[in-house]
């Protein structure tokens, strides 16, 4: 096998993703990721019209982010029509995993300069279908009645025994770490900024963490996913919290607990990582930050949902021919904090090596974008720390986990 060289990454700030609220949401996410993509070239000095292949993981795939956004991104960035651009789909995994499709590119041999990462403006939702993950498909869905992700999350935390205090508690962390990394500048070697159609600057730092959170201050707020949790979806007479119960017949009830607060947060965004094969990088004069060692993915119960970032990582270090104690940070996604908690609890990590700047409950999680970032903020702390190595897995919608190692060059 090959090597697959991380020459450099950047990515955008995450803008808040709600409606007209957000210094991104009135820009199209195709200029979003186009800005991303430029940078990427500007700081790397690459030849674009070398690069075989913009791979881009994104989540939503219809509105706004419909058409193979990667290749209409590369477009609009005036990159040269040579250039082609593909789309990738693995839920909340979909960055990570088009990170990891560039490697398997380089590594074979295939390819020899790619660009992958991700984007998603959350704040242009796309409709869903009227049951939701199964898409219409009453076959699928009466084996595996999905559930919303939030009621998932809660379902993790009643079947783990995780309460509301556990994850808030985590959420002060998140939010602790995140604000003490901001204060240390320590995402500014990623974060570019995103510009407004007229030149003006829309956003150059993450909008979504709220510095100063307390537990007593997240106490108070309301559970997120209990009334869905009471509702029915159309295709069935049951609530989803019956549906849990009828899949899970070992709980009573779904203890709601997770909320705005202790939840990844809705934000818009891209990233982009520039890939490229020992040969290509050395003749081209491009210096390398770290290289990708292995990537792995797995598959757990559908309903559930989010619980395979320990599978999948358990994976990758058996595949790489690695132990956990050879892994100097983990940067596992903060979808919710039940899936933290329940990785950590898998997975018995020192905490200290974990998340080590805050995640997505306090920075946010651009659904198709967030990969990219956390394999950036991972290299990012490895080198301010002199670390060499980093495992970063994500859970993703349907059931999935994706895992990636990288190590510093
Ligand atoms: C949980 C969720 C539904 C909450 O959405 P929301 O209600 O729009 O969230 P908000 O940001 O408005 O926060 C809700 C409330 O909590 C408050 N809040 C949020 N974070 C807080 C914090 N750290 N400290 C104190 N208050 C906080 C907000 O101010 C708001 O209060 P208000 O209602 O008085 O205005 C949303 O965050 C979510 O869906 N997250 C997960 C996204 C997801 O599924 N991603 C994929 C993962 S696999």
């Amino acid at each position: 096998m090959g090597e697959a060289w991380i020459i450099d990454g950047v990515r955008s700030p995450r803008g808040e993703g709600k409606p007209g609220k957000g210094a991104l949401t009135h820009i199209h996410p195709q200029r979003v990721l186009a800005q991303v993509l430029n940078h990427l070239k500007d700081r790397t000095g690459v030849d674009v019209k070398d690069v075989e292949d913009v791979i881009m993981g994104c989540g939503s795939g219809a509105g706004d982010h419909a058409m193979d956004i990667a290749r209409m991104a590369t477009l609009d960035a005036g990159w040269p029509t040579s250039v082609p651009g593909v789309t990738l789909h693995r839920f909340c995994g979909s960055a990570q995993q088009a990170v990891n499709v560039a490697a398997w590119g380089i590594q074979s041999g295939h390819q020899n300069l790619l660009v992958c990462g991700g984007v998603e403006s959350m704040s242009r939702p796309a409709p869903l279908s009227t049951d939701g993950f199964t898409a219409n498909n009453a076959h699928l869905y009466e084996q595996y009645p999905l559930v919303p992700q939030g009621i998932s999350a809660d379902l993790i935390a009643t079947i783990e025994g995780f309460t509301r205090t556990d994850c808030d508690n985590f959420a002060v962390r998140s939010q602790k770490l995140a604000q003490e990394a901001t204060e240390d500048g320590r995402f500014k070697r990623s974060v570019v900024p995103i510009y407004n159609d007229d030149g003006t600057l829309a956003l150059d730092h993450d909008e979504h963490p709220r510095p100063g959170t307390t537990l007593e201050g997240l106490a108070g707020l309301k559970p997120a996913f209990e009334q869905m949790g009471a509702a029915n979806p159309s295709n069935d007479s049951r609530s989803f919290d019956q549906i849990c119960k009828a899949v899970y017949p070992q709980i009573d009830k779904v203890e709601h607990v997770h909320h705005g607060g202790n939840s990844s947060g809705v934000v818009d965004g891209a990233s982009a990582l520039l890939l490229a094969s020992p040969e290509y990088a050395k003749a081209h004069g491009l210096k390398p930050r770290g290289r990708i060692v292995m990537s792995a993915t797995a598959g757990t119960e559908p309903v559930i949902m989010l619980t395979a970032p320990a599978p999948a990582s358990e994976l990758v270090l058996k595949k790489a021919g690695m132990r956990k104690e050879d892994i100097d940070l983990f940067e596992i996604n903060e979808a919710f904090a039940s899936v933290v908690l329940k990785f950590l609890k898998d997975f018995e990590i020192d905490i200290d090596k974990f998340n080590v700047n805050g995640g997505a409950i306090a920075l946010g999680h651009p659904i198709g974008a967030t990969g990219g970032m956390l394999i950036q903020t991972a290299l990012d702390e490895l080198e301010r720390r002199n670390k060499s190595t980093a495992l970063i897995a994500m859970c993703t919608g349907g059931g999935m986990g994706t895992a990636t190692i990288i190590e510093r060059i």
